[in-house]
């Protein structure tokens, strides 16, 4: 068998959540393979919503394990907050989620020093969402980093005091910032202390063996390839490889057991925090579209920039990532605009072109735009996908032919259930 991967194609908050908890259930196994609780992924079941930071989008579904690869870093604090939460959701699951003895802990000078560190940039800050990600990440590469595995260890008390002591240091080159070290310290390993009864494993192995046994595999990106740390738009970006790339250094897996690349695109696109966005509209039709869209943060309940979908963008991320399907989310956000664009090209550098430039960020750039004619029709309500406008299905048409890949599955709701099969699912 091989591991099937979902991942955004855009700035993250593509509705990966909901589609991974869709899917899930032709799964025997669900993989986050990186980033950290900088992600919320929202998934709506029988009315009630969960938003999920660190514990992988299959977990609601019964029988299916879950797993936190080596690829991801861990707040024990937020970890623990989501345990609690399903538990007081009856749901079940302290004996099918495991975690990778690899995977990299967040300690809370890590989210002290974000919180520093952006600070500091004033006005160039990237907008974090100050959970210590790019922190840890920094200790992980400069190999400073402790592990899930570490917890065992009889000197780990010893090891965690050296690291926070260099961080104190640290922090001495930063703004004063606001935070409370000595409850967030005791928070962390009384947080320890409970996921201490979680299964730590050699993940790798596990799903190697997994594989051999045609066990079916799901990884479960966070964020989005345009916040991917080679290829987004640096340095307004996450500090992990949120590409496909990413699934085999964040699991363990090897590149030919990759399977399909579900690429997620919303119908339009948004952006939370800082950096470029070429089709933002920073305008009235921004604003309709956050309000129809409800486009404010999982995680940090910011409002989300809100802008056309881009057509260089989306082909830029479907060939980095060899995407081969497209789902289409939030279809419905659509529904009351008289007229709904596309970038279907850029302008730069008196040239017209698809190819995004090296630099997002100091490239001066004019979006050359396609119109749409709104369907003007509420589509929540279609109950078939032939049924869906002719405006709609134009829309749609239009995109797959842009993008040059199939879209297989259509969203027009958060709710579970809201989701049209397009074609016949692919190799699914
Ligand atoms: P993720 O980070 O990619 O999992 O996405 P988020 O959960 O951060 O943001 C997606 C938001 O859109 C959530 O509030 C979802 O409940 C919601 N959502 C997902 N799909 C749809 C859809 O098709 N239509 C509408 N209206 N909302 C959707
Ligand atoms: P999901 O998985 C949207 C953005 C932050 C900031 C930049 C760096 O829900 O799609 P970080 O905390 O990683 O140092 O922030 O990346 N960002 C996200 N934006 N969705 C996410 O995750 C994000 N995770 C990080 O807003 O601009
Ligand atoms: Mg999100």
């Amino acid at each position: 068998m091989k591991v099937d991967v979902i991942l955004g194609l855009q700035w993250g908050d593509e509705g990966k959540g909901k589609i991974v908890d869709f899917l899930a259930d032709r799964y025997d196994i669900v993989c986050r393979f990186q980033g950290g609780p900088n992600a919320g992924h929202t998934i709506k079941v029988d009315g009630k919503k969960y938003v999920l930071h660190t514990i992988p989008s299959g977990i609601l579904r019964p029988n299916i394990l879950n797993i936190i690869g080596n690829g991801v870093v861990l707040d024990p604090i937020t970890m623990v907050k989501e345990m609690h939460m399903l538990d007081s959701s009856g749901i079940e699951f302290r004996n099918r989620l495991y975690i990778s003895n690899k995977t990299h802990l967040i300690l809370p000078t890590h989210r002290y020093l974000d919180a520093a560190s952006e600070a500091s940039k004033g006005h160039a800050k990237i907008g974090s969402t100050l959970k210590g990600i790019g922190p840890t990440y920094m200790d992980k590469t400069g190999r400073n980093g402790l592990r899930i595995g570490d917890i065992k260890s009889k000197n780990f008390r010893v090891h965690y005091q050296n690291l926070k002591d260099k961080h104190l240091k640290l922090l001495k080159l930063y703004p004063e910032v606001e935070f409370n070290l000595e409850e967030q310290e005791s928070a962390f390993f009384e947080a320890i202390d409970e996921i201490s009864t979680l299964t730590f494993l050699n993940t790798e192995y596990f799903l190697h063996k997994a594989l051999q046994d045609n066990k079916r595999i799901l990884a479960e990106g966070a964020q989005g390839s345009m916040l991917d740390i080679d290829f987004g738009t640096y340095p307004f970006v996450t500090s992990s490889n949120t590409i496909s790339a990413g699934v085999c250094s964040g699991l363990g897996i090897s590149p030919n057991s990759i399977g399909e690349v579900i690429g997620i695109a919303k119908a339009y696109c948004t952006r939370v925090g800082s950096g470029p966005f070429p089709t933002e509209q920073d305008n009235a039709i921004g604003e309709k579209l956050r309000s129809e869209g409800a486009e404010f943060g999982a995680t940090t309940g910011r409002p989300r920039r809100c802008g056309w979908i881009d057509i260089p963008q989306l082909k830029y991320t479907i060939m980095i990532n060899g995407v081969t399907q497209v789902v289409i989310t939030k279809l419905d956000v659509l529904d009351d605009f008289d007229t709904i664009q596309t970038g279907h090209n850029y302008k730069y550098h008196d040239q017209l072109t698809d190819e995004l430039p090296f630099d997002l960020v100091d490239t001066d750039i004019e979006v050359m735009y396609n119109d749409f004619k709104g369907w003007k029709h509420t589509i929540s309500k279609v109950d078939s996908y032939e049924k869906l406008p002719d405006e709609a299905h134009k829309y749609l048409d239009a995109l797959e032919k842009s993008l040059n890949t199939k879209i297989s599955l259509v969203s027009t709701g958060p709710e579970r259930e809201k989701l049209f099969h397009r074609t016949s699912f692919l190799n699914l």
